[in-house]
């Protein structure tokens, strides 16, 4: 971003120019990933599913005792301050709290009395019209070398990055990662298949995968629009054997995935499925966006 179109940041408290935006150096985001984050899409300046990102950001946080000191109505309106400020029309605000800087390196946690650092920025970016969503993606899969927690959504973000890289000189889009045979989940989005007898699976919530909100939606809507719904995990090659499969995140709405290690998914275009539930997940998004 050039001078004339620096955004506006939002850092403990103060919304800033970016280029004046600090953090210390001693922050244990920085020094050890000891944060968590939110990504919150945005629609016609609006939040899509905030209560259910705020939700997670509250659990993630309790799970490692990171203070949130802000209450969910402040946070909202800090995030349509930025939205404000940036106008901001469609992509997403990204949120991130770390446990804070106790002035030096040391991996205990600091002082109860430490204060948490709170960073927002907004990205621009056409969501509902990526080509991505249109034409679909091709995944290659990668082993899941993440850490166990994977229900906790941290800024560690390495192992994801290089998924993502291999992925990429794979000739892919993205990564899908397997563990013990089993697909666990997109590098940072939720896997789904629809089976030959119109079956929608996605996989069960447990340590191993993150609890995506539009995951939340999509099963919402799927009740709506009577598929059938199971929760279960499922292994590359029943995968590539499906009808339809897509992956779902805040970023990507519902994006279909129309071949997985080289292998076509069904006739190898979007299918007809995943194209009705990225529909339907705007326009109710759109509705229901704060
Ligand atoms: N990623 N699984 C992982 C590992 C993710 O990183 C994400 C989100 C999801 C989908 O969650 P949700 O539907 O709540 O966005 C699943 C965000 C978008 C990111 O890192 O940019």
């Amino acid at each position: 971003m050039d001078e004339m179109t620096q955004r506006t940041v939002y850092v403990n408290g103060d919304y800033v120019a970016e280029r004046d935006a600090t953090v210390s150096i001693f922050d244990r985001g920085f020094l050890l990933a000891d944060g968590v984050y939110e990504v919150s899409s945005v629609l016609g300046g609006k939040l899509v599913d905030f209560p259910g990102h705020m939700g997670r950001l509250k659990r993630s946080a309790a799970a490692l005792e990171i203070a949130l000191p802000w209450d969910e109505e402040t946070l909202l309106a800090i995030h349509r301050e930025l939205i404000r400020r940036n106008a901001l029309d469609e992509g997403m605000v990204y949120l991130q709290l770390t446990r804070g800087s106790a002035g030096d390196r040391d991996f205990h946690y600091p002082d109860a009395d430490t204060q948490p650092t709170l960073v927002l920025f907004t990205q621009a970016k056409s969501l509902v019209d990526a080509r991505s969503g249109r034409e679909g993606i091709r995944v290659a899969t990668q082993p899941d070398w993440r850490w166990a927690r994977r229900d906790i959504k941290t800024v560690q973000l390495l192992y994801p990055a290089m998924a993502k890289m291999a992925a990429k000189a794979a000739g892919a889009d993205d990564a899908w990662l397997v563990e013990d045979g089993m697909v666990t989940e997109g590098a940072s989005n939720n896997v789904w298949m629809l089976t030959h007898d119109a079956t929608l699976v996605t996989r069960e919530l447990s340590s191993a995968i993150l609890p995506g909100i539009t995951r939340a939606a999509v099963m919402t809507l799927a009740e709506t629009l009577a598929l059938q719904l199971e929760e279960r995990a499922f292994s590359v090659e029943e995968a590539q054997q499906a009808r339809e499969c897509f992956v779902t995140s805040a970023s990507s709405f519902v994006t279909p995935v129309i071949a997985i290690d080289g292998v076509p998914v069904g006739d190898g275009r979007p299918g007809e499925v995943a194209r009705r539930l990225r529909a339907a997940y705007i326009e109710e998004s759109r509705r229901r966006a704060l």
